[in-house]
């Protein structure tokens, strides 16, 4: 039997989390199964393999965590996220039912009209930074108003939401530094999110309300709670800044898209296939298992590499163009099988609107100037300065 590849790349160094693409074009070369000696994991650089281990939840576990650093996978052990069927399944129903594609229908005129204010001011400004002026307007709108959290705490959504995404990598000086604000938002989510606190007809008290009849039990509401929270707002928020700054750099593509809105489905999928917000999550493997000729062990942990995987091109011909005819719906940036995202549609449908109204509005982006995030589980901008060319009043 060959051996594995060994790697000491750090996935984890402020430029791996900036620009990780060199390091996944090294692993995809190396094999279909990494082991990256650092931190003792194995990772899963290449499309075929990350997209089989997603669809394979008996053997590719999630309920011993999906993170990097062992104390974190264990506090966080039966989560939505961080759990295995049956018992991920009765929590899931739940907390999708207002999220599930029907009920979006629903919501989007909410979404839409909102998406034309923030457009209209925006542009109107003729520049802004796209992250906290365009892009996290929407998914905090949600937060507040479907979600239903008491105001006390909305101010601090963002910080604490960064601040959890930072806990998902290894134990290192941004995973200390996230403490104080994860232990805030921990206990905003056990005592003041909670029924009498929230908005009773909002997406959290139907949690609570799902509990009284028996669907899940009452102690995984505050958690789950959060699950509307913390993988909501940044997430969507990179993807919409993400979009924009592709689209400003291929001013081609801009053009295709305001000539044929039918595109606006394909761009989000090609965008977030390129520049993935959610680069990387893990799982433990229940029992030994082969792939690509060389046998991992049982309990070892294997790292899906998203990012890496939409960017094979043993998958997609020619991966780092931006092509919006391309279409690329299978790619893995909101994962695939049990877990798969299950706030996509929300997503899509906030990404979709801003999409629509800046094709009306902007006939040109033009980047001014822009700071990457650094996080341990997150890839995007801080801020993005842009300046937009309005289009012509219709
Ligand atoms: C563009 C935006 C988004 C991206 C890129 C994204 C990405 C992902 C990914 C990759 C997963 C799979 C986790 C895994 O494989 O273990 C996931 C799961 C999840 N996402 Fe999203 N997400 C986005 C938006 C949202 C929104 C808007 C919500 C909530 C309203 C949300 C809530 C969740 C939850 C609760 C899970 C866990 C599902 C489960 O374990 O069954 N996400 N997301």
């Amino acid at each position: 039997m060959p051996g594995i590849p060994v790697s000491d790349v750090d996935l984890y160094t402020d430029s791996a989390r900036v620009a990780p693409y060199a390091i996944y074009d090294e692993l995809r070369a190396l094999g279909p199964v990494v082991y990256l000696a650092r931190y003792d994991m194995y990772a899963l650089p290449r499309y075929d393999e990350v997209r089989a281990a997603l669809t394979d939840w008996q053997t590719f576990s999630s309920a011993h965590g999906v993170f990097v650093d062992r104390e974190v996978n264990a506090q966080l052990e039966g989560i939505t996220l961080c759990s295995d069927p049956p018992e991920h399944t009765a929590m899931r129903t739940v907390l999708g039912r207002p999220l599930r594609a029907d009920r979006m229908r629903e919501i989007a005129p909410r979404i839409e009209s909102e998406a034309d204010r923030v457009v209209e001011r925006v542009v109107g400004q003729g520049r802004c930074d796209v992250v906290a002026e365009l892009a996290g307007h929407l998914p905090m709108a949600v937060v507040s108003d479907l979600v239903g959290l008491p105001e006390h705490g909305r101010e601090k959504m963002l910080e604490w939401a960064a601040a959890i995404w930072n806990t998902q990598g290894p134990a290192d000086e941004r995973a200390a530094a996230a403490g104080p604000a994860v232990e805030e938002f921990m206990s905003f989510a056990m005592n003041d999110a909670v029924p009498g606190k929230i908005d009773p007809n909002g997406w959290a008290a139907q949690l609570y309300e799902a509990a009284d009849r028996g669907e899940i039990s009452p102690d995984k509401c505050p958690m789950m709670m959060l699950d509307y929270v913390t993988p909501s707002l940044d997430t969507t928020i990179l993807a919409i800044a993400n979009m924009v700054a592709l689209f400003a750099q291929h001013p081609a593509q801009w053009d295709l898209l305001r000539d044929d809105r039918s595109l606006i489905p394909h761009a989000i999928n090609e965008s977030l296939r390129l520049e993935s917000p959610v680069p990387q999550f893990s799982r433990f493997l229940t029992e030994e298992h082969e792939i690509g000729g060389v046998g991992l062990s049982a309990g070892s942990r294997v790292a899906l590499l998203y990012a890496s995987a939409n960017r094979d091109d043993r998958h997609y011909p020619d991966p780092t163009r931006f092509d919006i005819t391309r279409r690329p719906s299978d790619h893995l940036a909101f994962g695939r099988g049990e877990h798969v995202c299950v706030g996509m549609h929300l997503a899509r449908l906030e990404m979709s609107a801003l999409l629509e109204r800046l094709a009306d509005r902007v006939t040109r982006f033009e980047i001014l100037r822009s700071k990457p995030m650094i996080n341990n589980g997150l890839r995007g901008f801080d801020y993005l300065d842009v300046a937009f060319e309005p289009a012509a009043a219709q």
